[in-house]
């Protein structure tokens, strides 16, 4: 199926087009570039050996997405463009009801206009609030902290609206948990501008001396070593999830279901700091902080409606998160080392 990738240049819409190409699909990258760079299709290329067309545009501009369907004769597409960082959604909220909220429906507005009906949606565990209970199942009770978890939610429902409306459509609404690692080429990773938000990127970083040390947020929650618990799925595997869904909706009858992405196990920050060491031979200096606002003590998935009804469970463990990660931090560094002697 040719498939149209929105935000098909970020970190994990660039690992589903490996994995779509890998799985005789086509894709169609649909980009902004406001987090990503087009030397990632490059890489892309690369990697997959095939052409893989970039078309720079905003998913809010109703008319540029429905050229990029029609031009490309896509048959479906998954919607990954969108902004992620909860702290900037608590002081720039219109920033992300805009982007997120307005974005996606223009979007959708002009998959109608192509009558093109087959959607898979980045959504994220963040709708699950505080865990009223673990393992965290997709009947668990939505709710928002944050203007980014609300866009999540809003547009979820909004999505369920749309399907009720019309069964011709057929929409995988995929709950990711904590996604981290890189494809094993190091080619292409999470590489987020600034400090870090997220501890895997942290952890890399002070892993190779570009920060000092990591703050780890509280060590006083009740998990096993006292530091906050999360279910991190490879993002490899969690590419191979959107394979499996892709394929579940388009052979399914249901115009709209909703699947976890993750591997039911949980761990802790100081379990990925350890892991981290230990694959890699290096050291990750770090101190105990205060908690960070707005973070639950433990979140992990119950992973059982993917393995059910989409084939698809996490295969990759910490060991090789860790490692790919740090393949990925090192080929940066040589490619940026490269770029300065260049200059
Ligand atoms: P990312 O920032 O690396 O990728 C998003 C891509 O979308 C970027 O390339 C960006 O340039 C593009 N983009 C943003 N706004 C756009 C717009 N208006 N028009 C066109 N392109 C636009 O983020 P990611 O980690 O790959 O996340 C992808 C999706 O998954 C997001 O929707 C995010 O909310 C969701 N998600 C991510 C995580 C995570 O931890 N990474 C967890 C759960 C859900
Ligand atoms: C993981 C653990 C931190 C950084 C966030 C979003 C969520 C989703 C995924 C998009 C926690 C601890 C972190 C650091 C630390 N994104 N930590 N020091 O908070 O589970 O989820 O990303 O949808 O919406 O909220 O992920 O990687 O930020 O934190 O101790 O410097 O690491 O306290 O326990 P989180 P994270």
């Amino acid at each position: 199926m040719k498939t149209l990738l929105t935000g098909g240049a970020g970190y994990i819409g660039s690992h589903v087009a490996v994995a779509l190409v890998a799985a005789g699909h086509e894709v169609v990258c649909f980009d902004n570039l406001s987090n990503s760079r087009s030397e990632v299709i490059e890489r892309l290329e690369t990697i997959t050996g095939r052409t893989i067309p970039l078309v720079v545009g905003d998913i809010r501009d109703r008319e540029a997405v429905r050229a990029a369907i029609a031009d490309h004769d896509v048959q479906a597409v998954i919607h990954f463009a969108g902004l992620k960082a909860v702290g900037e959604s608590v002081s720039e909220p219109i920033k992300y009801y805009d982007n997120n909220v307005r974005g996606t429906l223009a979007m959708i507005e002009a998959m109608i206009d192509c009558d093109v009906k087959t959607l898979v949606f980045s959504s994220s565990a963040t709708v699950y609030g505080q865990p009223q209970y673990l393992p965290l199942d997709e009947a668990h009770p939505t709710s928002a902290t944050n203007p980014y978890g609300r866009t999540k939610l809003m547009i979820e429902e909004m999505l369920a609206d749309i399907a009720a409306a019309d069964p011709a459509w057929r929409i995988a609404v995929l709950r990711y948990f904590n996604p981290v690692g890189a494809h094993d080429s190091g080619l292409i990773g999470e590489d987020p501008s600034g400090i870090p938000n997220n501890l895997m990127p942290f952890i890399s970083r002070v892993a190779a001396g570009r920060l000092p040390e990591l703050s780890v947020f509280g060590n006083d929650y009740d998990t096993p070593d006292g530091t906050g618990v999360r279910d991190y799925v490879h993002v490899v595997d969690l590419a191979e999830g959107h394979v499996a869904a892709l394929d579940a909706i388009a052979a399914g009858e249901a115009p709209l279901g909703i699947w976890n992405l993750g591997t039911g196990e949980g761990y802790s920050v100081l379990d990925m700091v350890a892991s981290f060491e230990r694959v890699n031979g290096v050291n990750v200096p770090y101190r105990i902080a205060p908690r960070r606002p707005g973070d639950v003590a433990s979140c992990y998935a119950s992973p059982d409606r993917a393995r059910d009804e989409l084939g698809w469970a996490a295969q990759r463990g910490l060991d090789a998160m860790c490692g790919s990660s740090w393949t990925f931090e090192r080929t940066l560094a040589m490619r940026n080392a490269k770029q300065g002697s260049d200059e």
